[in-house]
């Protein structure tokens, strides 16, 4: 396995590009499902394990792939499986994208249940519900969603979510593009890499009306042609980024971001005290000598997103008082604490809220990543912190950062990637 050792106490000056975004590069890779003829081509795709499982997972089905620098074509032209096997779900529960397309394209699917995540159960009733809207059966059986459509082919409903799903409502959208007659969609997300999905289907001749609201309403197409479509880039990703730049008293700029998709955060890090500059597509932050705490309730888009609780975290660990911070998405999503309190922070968790002491002198030491966004904390506070920081099981972190330590060293971060040997009882 890898671990990253990183010595903590340098400030962070420069600036980086950020990659594709990760989690609109999986619905857009499952949407070439929909596409029957011919070559789709994807632009700015980061070379990341979720993408290389989701790359295997259609290979398994028969797709013919190249990836080249970050450009993607898919044929699924010959798909020869309708099933995505248990060995590649349980790498990534965004497989689960696949049902959609498949059972709209094929009337059949098998995908294997995804189970629990190191932050919860994590549900997918509302993947189900819509699909049995749009007249799939389904049962669950062997650990397997087994979902038919009896006619052949998938029909329009209204669809009302109870909640914000961005899974479910990219999996009903691209369902609903080839299903006969009208959908409509109440309560969809609005998540950016929603929207990106909806441009994408519309480039392939997908009717899509309403993209990025909350109704959104789909005529239903016979079939779709292939598209090139260039992915969004990484909002997550260029605000950790920034994260670095402030946790560390530095000035960092990240190139090639829509400043609109983090105005929730970017917000955020100016109550905390930081100047942002945005010029077209870069944002600069510049640190104060001293933050602010800052309270952030984590939220569905466009409020300030989960994927940024963790990282938010380790920031308020070096603010001059005490931060609250709420997790309305995934109200257990706090493994990152324990793991900031070896590295001496001080922070309560009450069920689901967490309240950080700042400032606190963080010390190194070797911790242990649980999910990819714990990761991305661990990494922050280890910048700031005093001496050595070994954050172990990286893999999570490479589920979703392309070349993280490349771009943080290139901003001054004294971090560098080792093998090392778990031992196991
Ligand atoms: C996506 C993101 C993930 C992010 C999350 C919330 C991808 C690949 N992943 O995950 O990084 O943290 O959005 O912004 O894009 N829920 C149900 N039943 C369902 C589906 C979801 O109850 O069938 C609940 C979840 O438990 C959660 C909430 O709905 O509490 C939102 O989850 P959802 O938006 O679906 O997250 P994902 O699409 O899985």
């Amino acid at each position: 396995m890898d671990k990253l050792v990183i010595n903590g106490g340098h400030r962070l000056t420069g600036s980086v590009t950020a990659s594709g975004s990760k989690n609109s590069a999986l619905p857009l890779i499952a949407a070439t499902l929909l596409c029957g003829n011919g070559t789709c081509l994807l632009e700015r795709i980061p070379d990341l394990k979720d993408t290389r499982t989701f790359r295997e997972l259609l290979a398994y089905l028969g797709a013919d792939l190249s990836y080249s620098g970050t450009t993607l074509r898919i044929s699924t032209r010959n798909l020869q499986s309708i099933q995505a096997p248990y060995e590649l779900v349980k790498k990534m529960r965004a497989s689960i994208y696949v049902l959609g397309p498949l059972l709209a394209r094929f009337g059949r699917a098998e995908v294997s249940l995804p189970g629990g995540c190191a932050f919860g159960p994590r549900p997918i009733d509302l993947h189900l519900m819509a699909m049995e809207k749009l007249g799939a059966s389904i049962t669950i059986r062997n650990g397997y969603i087994d979902a038919t459509v009896s006619s052949g082919r998938l029909h329009g409903a209204h669809i009302e979510f109870p909640i914000s799903s961005v899974g479910a409502t990219g999996n009903a959208v691209m369902a609903a593009s080839l299903a006969e007659g009208t959908t409509t969609i109440s309560n969809a997300a609005i998540e950016p890499e929603i929207t990106a999905l909806c441009d994408f289907l519309t480039a392939m001749g997908a009717r899509i009306d309403g993209a990025g609201t909350t109704t959104l309403t789909i005529e239903g197409v016979p079939s779709l042609q292939p598209a090139s479509f260039t992915n969004i880039f990484d909002r997550i990703e260029a605000a950790t980024l920034l994260a670095a730049g402030a946790i560390t008293k530095g000035t960092v700029t990240v190139n090639g971001v829509d400043a609109t998709h983090l105005a929730a955060v970017l917000k955020k890090f100016e109550q905390a005290g930081c100047t942002i500059t945005i010029d077209r597509d870069t944002i600069t932050l510049q640190s104060p000598e001293t933050l602010h705490p800052t309270d952030i309730i984590a939220s569905p888009y466009p409020l300030f997103p989960t994927d940024m609780q963790a990282q938010w975290i380790a920031l308020m660990t070096q603010a001059d008082g005490i931060s609250q911070i709420i997790d309305k998405v995934y109200h257990e999503r706090f493994n990152h604490i324990p793991e900031l309190n070896r590295l001496g922070a001080n922070i309560e968790i009450n069920t689901n809220e967490a309240i950080v002491h700042g400032p606190e002198q963080l010390t190194g030491t070797t911790v242990m990543s649980t999910d990819l966004r714990a990761s991305a904390c661990l990494v922050l506070a280890g910048l700031v912190a005093q001496g050595t920081t070994e954050v172990l099981r990286v893999y999570h972190l490479d589920r979703g950062y392309e070349k993280i330590e490349e771009k943080l060293r290139h901003l001054g971060a004294d971090i560098r990637r080792e093998h090392y040997q778990e031992f196991s009882r």
